[in-house]
């Protein structure tokens, strides 16, 4: 199996969003390992997305996340729930959007080329998963359309995720 990314310059983000989650789900049919999942996941996101420098999960232990397949620099291993982009967005339980890195209070720094950032929640049974993080070296990259389309794309691994922990008595 080859994966080809083909960004169409002339489509909008939405359109582009809907081509990659597509190909999310393409990509992720029938494998019922999680671990596999999140590594196809975050290579898919990290070469289908434009101007990135990290992609990947945090997952929860129980006591805090950890990190997870990712695609980028090495990153910090464990975050506690509530603490920077990640922390915030696993206890609101919300999509948090970090136009500039330096700006949020309490921002766990990683890849210094990291300027904006966007970090999505995976809720399944009404349990923190995880959640999914997106680096940018450049300021103010995530829009609401980005968000938008994050969400959409990370529904796709929460759906094929939720399968899998279902095969596997986990959930
Ligand atoms: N910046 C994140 C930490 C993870 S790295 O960006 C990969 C945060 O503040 O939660």
């Amino acid at each position: 199996m080859t994966f080809e990314f083909e960004i169409d310059q002339g489509a909008t983000v939405a359109e582009r969003y809907a081509a990659l989650s597509r190909q999310a789900k393409s990509l992720l049919a029938g494998e019922t390992n999680a671990i596999a999942l999140a590594a196809n996941f975050s290579a898919l996101v990290y070469h289908g997305v434009e101007r990135l420098n990290w992609a990947g999960f945090y997952m929860s232990d129980g006591d805090m996340l950890v990190v997870g397949p990712f695609q980028g620099k090495p990153a910090c291993i464990r975050i506690p729930f509530g603490r920077g982009v990640c922390g915030r967005a696993a206890v609101d339980r919300e999509t948090v959007v970090v136009a500039d890195v330096d700006a949020f209070p309490g921002h766990i720094p990683c890849d210094s080329a990291s300027r904006s950032e966007i970090v999505v929640p995976i809720i399944i049974d009404d349990t923190v998963f995880g959640v999914f993080d997106v680096d940018s070296p450049e300021p103010g990259r995530f829009t609401d359309a980005d968000r938008v389309g994050m969400e959409q794309l990370v529904a796709v691994f929460r759906d094929q995720l939720s399968v899998a922990l279902r095969t596997n008595g986990v959930a």
